[in-house]
């Protein structure tokens, strides 16, 4: 095999993945290629998509939309064994009315059908589920299920769960199908552990992002929970405009790190109480640029860099650090903008109190189109509007106008 360093044994999972796939091409030679030319081309796809995208619920979605096609099942699930009770926890279940998949969103496998196969690590199939030991069944079988095929699904040799298809009629399983079967599990195997791996490296990472940011705002206790907020804010601020996960998630760490440039500038200036000089100006407006040399090497997306780079430029121009304007400013270093003023004018400062929640609105209202872009500034007030008690989840910062000694 290509890429195989000579001498190199393979591993487990490489000798069940690739004894399936000669069993499935010699079969596919004695049938004819013609009528395995639709598995094969899935397999390939189903395995170029595995490879190129980290995103779980995508590989689990078009993985099973891709079963049910070739096999021409009315149902395909994906179920992982919950390490902790063994039961059995559906991930995706394309083709499933939706009382089935409540039904079957969480069950025991322990003396059916699926705990035969997590035991034994074999597939099994039934012809006919009513003409079967009923004691056997799935917990949630229906007269639309007359017949299934379950297949392991195994990373490294421990079993992680397990494929099932199910046809409404009776149904004799062929071999190449069950060993078409076996190989989308073993992708799926593949998929799990790599999406498993990411994630686990995605968190720790964010550990360390956020532990930046704590470390930052323990400089400054004026901006105590600051950054956490901006985060937040944001991010459900990206969501009222219609951004996509990635995008709102992008948002919420450039939201953590905006200000991470500050750790350069010297305490007093971020202390201070009296007008700055304009060196000193000059100092903190460096923290944008200075923010994004620090992020440089961490390699985080460019998205999130320029967030941070561009956070305080102005929508109608004249910010800092490259005096840019409008769409030229990066939508996720616009949203930040506003997000970061409305919470710096509704949190108190060492020069002044914060101001109250009305002013703070009618002043976003107003530099609109001046600092502010107009949609960012419309949603962000779509979702003050829409739920107010997600400010208690904010941090607890909100606080009825009464409460505020605000300049009004
Ligand atoms: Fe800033």
């Amino acid at each position: 095999m290509d890429g195989k360093p000579k001498g190199a044994e393979f591993g487990e999972d490489e000798v069940r993945f690739l004894s399936v796939l000669r069993t499935s091409l010699a079969l596919a030679m004695d049938r004819g290629l013609e009528e395995n030319a639709a598995m094969l081309k899935k397999l390939i796809e189903v395995g170029q998509l595995i490879s190129s995208s980290l995103e779980m619920d995508v590989i689990i979605e078009y993985t099973l939309q891709s079963l049910k096609e070739v096999i021409g099942a009315k149902w395909c699930v994906l179920g992982l064994r919950d390490k902790e009770t063994g039961e059995m926890v559906l991930k995706g279940s394309p083709g499933a009315s939706k009382e089935l998949q409540v039904e079957a969103e969480r069950v025991p496998a322990e003396g059916t059908i699926l705990g035969e196969v997590l035991k034994t690590a074999q597939p099994l199939t039934v012809e006919d589920l009513e003409k079967y030991d009923s004691s056997l069944r799935l917990s949630y079988w229906s007269k639309d299920i007359r017949s299934v095929a379950v297949v392991p699904v195994q990373s490294r040799g421990k079993i992680l769960g397990a494929l099932i298809v199910c046809t409404p009629f009776p149904r004799y399983w062929e071999e190449n199908e069950v060993g078409y079967l076996s190989i989308i599990a073993s992708q799926v195997g593949l998929a799990i552990e790599n999406a498993q791996l990411y994630e686990s490296l995605r968190e720790y990472y964010m550990s360390v992002v956020k532990a930046l940011a704590a470390a930052l705002e323990a400089k400054d206790k004026y901006t105590q929970g600051h950054s956490f907020r901006v985060a937040r804010w944001a991010k459900a601020v990206a969501g009222e405009m219609g951004l996509s996960d990635k995008e709102q998630e992008m948002v919420y760490i450039g939201g953590l790190l905006h200000d991470i440039g500050k750790v350069g500038v010297r305490e007093y200036i971020l202390l201070k109480t009296s007008r700055l000089t304009p060196a000193e100006e000059k100092e903190i407006q460096s923290h944008p640029s200075v923010g994004a040399k620090i992020l440089e090497p961490a390699n985080l997306p460019k998205e999130v860099v320029e967030a941070v780079l561009y956070h305080h430029e102005d929508y109608g121009g004249g910010g800092y650090p490259e005096g840019i304007a409008g769409e030229k400013i990066p939508l996720l270093a616009r949203i930040i903008r506003v997000v970061d003023s409305y919470d710096a004018m509704n949190s108190d400062r060492p020069y002044r109190k914060a101001f109250s929640q009305k002013w703070v609105i009618e002043e976003l209202r107003r530099c609109s189109g001046k600092q502010f872009d107009p949609a960012v500034v419309e949603a962000m007030k779509k979702v003050l509007e829409r739920d107010k008690s997600a400010c208690i989840d904010f941090g607890g910062e909100w606080r009825p106008d009464s409460e505020l000694g605000g300049l009004e």
